[in-house]
């Protein structure tokens, strides 16, 4: 079979090294690839975005599966037009994508169901949203652009300038283009974060094993949000019993939910929680992989993975073996280009690759890379995720920090502490 993965990043390059080693398969297809998906698979100069260029490459290559890794196809319709000509593909249609694509969309969805997330009101008019924050008395209040805004558009506001201030970023000056025509007002949740992936196959749901991002550029979770600088997996602290909790009152009625409004979700549904005194409350929903949780989460799967996205694809979950997983522990240190998340230099020649492969139980998954003849050359802010699996957390971060080390090109650079957040600053089970 061949199988087409959709996309670009660490998180496709993660994606065709597993679905590579599939008996099932006979070639994989990336589009468009980066230079480390080149290594795993054959890359086809389509963009993630170009849906009348995949679907045309569905068929003509006659693929046996479609893993779309982005959120930008899948709200683009790319599903739907596949699953119309019956090629069996991993991640929902436009409509379950709005699970992501609005927050709006979501939030009706979770009050219309009662599915626990912070109370909220939604505003079209900058007036307006700011003649109800005059009117607030709790602080902070957070304001978050209803579209998609690369993980930019929350604000948390402290008082009411802060909030007028974000209002007016969002509504007025446009920050974030069209995805800030409307904007939520949200009560702000006390907690511990932590995120969940599950597979949906349209009513069977499938919990991955616990993994956990970090999204702050500077070591000890500070300075400006990011995709993603490093990953975790598993989280020693999360509980079987706080998974229960999840399950029973987030993602089945979540799966409810979909069903009920005419959402047939086949793909991976990424939840953000907020585990708060009262239990898990849902801050956003992502209908694809994260990145870089992807990669961990691939290093660790033992099983095929084919089988599983097909019958997740298919709705057929229920009669598939469930994945087994690797008990080492998997870090993943992503190497940066210099300023990122701000603006940065592409074309830097990146030496030592092969070094850092040699390290034992070292993967370097590629992010922003291109081959340029025979060099590969920094083409993007998130590089490299070099993943590392060990026999403890510690053996793990020592090789990913080893091979880490390996490589150069002017300018890199990562954050040191990947795995080392004190024990109450990962998800604490919320035992209450
Ligand atoms: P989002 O893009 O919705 O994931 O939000 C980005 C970050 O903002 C989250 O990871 C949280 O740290 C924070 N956040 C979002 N919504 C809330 C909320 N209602 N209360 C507290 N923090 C929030
Ligand atoms: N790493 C977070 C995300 O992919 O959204």
């Amino acid at each position: 079979m061949k199988v087409l993965v959709v996309g670009g990043g660490g998180r496709e390059h993660a994606l065709c090294w597993k679905i590579a080693r599939s008996k099932r398969v006979k070639q994989v297809l990336c589009a468009p690839g980066n230079a480390g998906t080149a290594q795993v698979a054959r890359n086809v100069n389509v963009a993630a975005d170009d849906i009348d260029g995949l679907v045309a490459l569905a068929q003509k290559e006659n693929v046996g599966l479609v893993v779309v890794g982005p959120e930008d196809p899948l709200v683009l319709g790319l599903a739907d037009r596949l699953r119309e000509l019956k090629i069996p593909v991993f991640g929902p249609g436009a409509k379950g994508a709005q699970m992501e694509a609005s927050k709006v969309f979501s939030k009706d969805l979770m009050e219309r169901h009662r599915i626990p997330t912070a109370a909220s009101r939604t505003f079209d008019r900058s007036g307006q949203a700011k003649g109800y924050l005059e009117s607030c008395t709790v602080w902070p209040q957070v304001i978050k652009a209803e579209g998609l805004a690369a993980g930019k558009g929350v604000y948390i506001c402290h008082d009411l300038e802060e909030a007028r201030q974000a209002v007016d970023a969002i509504m007025e000056e446009k920050r974030h283009g069209d995805s800030g025509e409307r904007i939520l007002v949200e009560e702000f949740l006390e907690g511990e974060e932590a995120s969940v992936f599950a597979l949906i196959d349209g009513r069977t749901i499938l919990i991955l094993e616990s993994v956990q991002d970090h999204k702050q550029v500077g070591e000890g979770d500070t300075g400006p949000n990011t995709g993603g600088m490093g990953v975790v997996s598993p989280l020693r602290t999360l509980s079987t019993r706080l998974h229960r909790q999840i399950e029973q009152r987030v993602l089945i009625p979540t799966v409810h939910a979909m069903r009920q409004e005419g959402i047939d979700y086949h793909g991976v549904l990424f939840v953000g929680l907020m585990m708060t005194e009262g239990g898990p409350r849902v801050i956003e929903y992502n209908v694809r992989f994260g990145d870089p949780e992807c990669q961990a989460l691939m290093r660790r799967m033992k099983s095929d993975i084919v089988p599983i996205l097909l019958a997740c694809a298919q709705g057929e979950l229920e009669k598939a073996d469930p994945p087994q997983w690797d008990a080492r522990p998997c870090v993943g240190v992503v190497a940066a280009a210099g300023g990122y998340p701000g603006s940065y230099r592409k074309g830097d020649a990146i030496r030592g690759l092969e070094g850092a492969a040699a390290v034992e139980g070292v993967e370097v998954f590629h992010a922003g890379t291109k081959q340029v003849g025979e060099q590969i050359v920094t083409n993007g802010g998130r590089v490299l995720c070099i993943t590392a699996v060990g026999a403890s957390l510690d053996e793990a971060r020592e090789s990913a920090y080893r091979a880490y080390d390996a490589i150069a090109w002017e300018d890199k650079f990562c954050r040191r502490d990947i795995g080392q957040r004190r024990p109450g600053g990962q998800p604490s089970p919320a035992e209450a």
